[in-house]
């Protein structure tokens, strides 16, 4: 192998702030029993007060550059997944790079997909290594969720947590994991069954002493977004594998989009995979978003649930519409 960007090192964060069904049964109407049988969620991380998306950023691109052996002084590029920035100005991206010290970083760019934001960006950096393989790029998934979270409405405040994820991309070559390829999707005209921010962005803006309304925050049509979601990963997960001539059978761990355990079961159903090779994490975390793949994959990178010679799937799903899949040869 030579020429296809090298996966240098992985690492993710999530805060120390448990937050548990029970805990949500003291805040809404709702109860750990349906929680867990129609998501599988158990509990989510929560930033502490003040904790913006960078800082989250920075904990886990630290690691992920710990485990490169290289130091943020290398780091050219820097790609943060994110729909839950510190500010509009300036980017999580550029506060990540100061926050560093990544004086020769030459590009800090945030990258909007939704949940996909992790994959979306994880082909980004396959083209900007492409252009020039001598970059090391930082691909950073991070999601303070909870920041556009209506804690008052039951059908959202119990899915989504916080934290981060990042991977240190580089040139290729002849040894060490990779990625092998990607391939994305986005549906416009489907935006409305994942809104975040109808209020508060420049289509309404907020005027000065303006309250907040519940359309700054995560709204979601769950039912018809279920069906999109499962549908949109197993179609490209399928054409990933089958334009590599492989199938389901030569992945050894699948990583998907960790939002719902009914999704993932529903998705391996679909595909005919075993779930025993399906990494879940969705009990601990719930959905991180950008940061779910990244979260996960740098977990059971480090749990040694994935060892040399293993192709590992990464797909996801999220708002825009978007989805994305990547594959992996570690
Ligand atoms: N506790 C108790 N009851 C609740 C709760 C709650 N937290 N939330 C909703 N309900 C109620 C609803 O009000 C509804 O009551 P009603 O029948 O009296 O109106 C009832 O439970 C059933 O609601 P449904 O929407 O039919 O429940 P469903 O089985 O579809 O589960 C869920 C809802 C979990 C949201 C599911 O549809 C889902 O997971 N969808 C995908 C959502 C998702 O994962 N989105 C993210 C993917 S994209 C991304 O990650 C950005």
């Amino acid at each position: 192998m030579s020429g296809q960007p090298n996966i240098l090192g992985l690492g993710y964060y999530v805060p120390d702030s448990v937050l548990t069904n029970p805990d949500l049964e003291e805040m809404v109407e709702t109860s750990d029993e349906w929680i867990t049988t129609r998501t599988g969620i158990k509990e989510r991380r929560i930033a502490a007060e003040g904790q913006g998306c960078s800082e989250l950023a920075l904990h886990a691109s630290r690691r992920a550059l710990k485990d490169a052996g290289c130091d943020a002084g290398d780091v050219t590029h820097i790609l943060l997944a994110t729909f839950t920035p510190d500010y509009c100005t300036p980017t999580s991206s550029c506060v990540l790079q100061g926050e560093l010290g990544a004086t020769r970083c030459q590009m800090a760019a945030d990258v909007g997909a939704g949940c996909s934001g992790f994959i979306y960006s994880l082909d980004l950096a396959r083209g900007l290594l492409a252009l020039d393989p001598g970059a090391t790029i930082l691909v950073v998934g991070s999601e303070v969720c909870t920041a556009r979270l209506n804690f008052s409405d039951r059908n959202t405040c119990v899915l989504f947590g916080d934290g981060a994820g990042a991977a240190v991309l580089g040139g290729g070559s002849e040894a060490g994991p990779y990625v092998v390829d990607a391939i994305q999707h986005s549906d416009g005209t489907l935006g409305h069954l994942l809104p975040v921010g109808r209020e508060g962005g420049s289509a309404s803006p907020y005027k000065l002493g303006q309250a907040v309304s519940e359309d700054y925050f995560i709204q979601m049509k769950g039912r018809e977004l279920f069906r999109h979601a499962v549908r949109g990963m197993a179609d490209l997960t399928t054409k990933l594998l089958h334009r590599n001539g492989l199938s389901t059978a030569d992945v050894d761990l699948f990583i998907p989009h960790q939002a719902n355990l009914r999704i993932i079961e529903a998705l391996a159903k679909k595909l005919g995979y075993p779930m025993q090779n399906i990494y879940v994490n969705v009990d601990r975390y719930g959905n991180t978003s950008a940061a779910s793949v990244i979260i996960a994959l740098s977990e059971a990178y480090a749990a040694g649930r994935i060892t040399s010679g293993d192709k590992v799937l990464l797909t996801a799903f999220g708002a825009g519409l978007t989805w994305g899949s990547a594959l992996l040869q570690f």
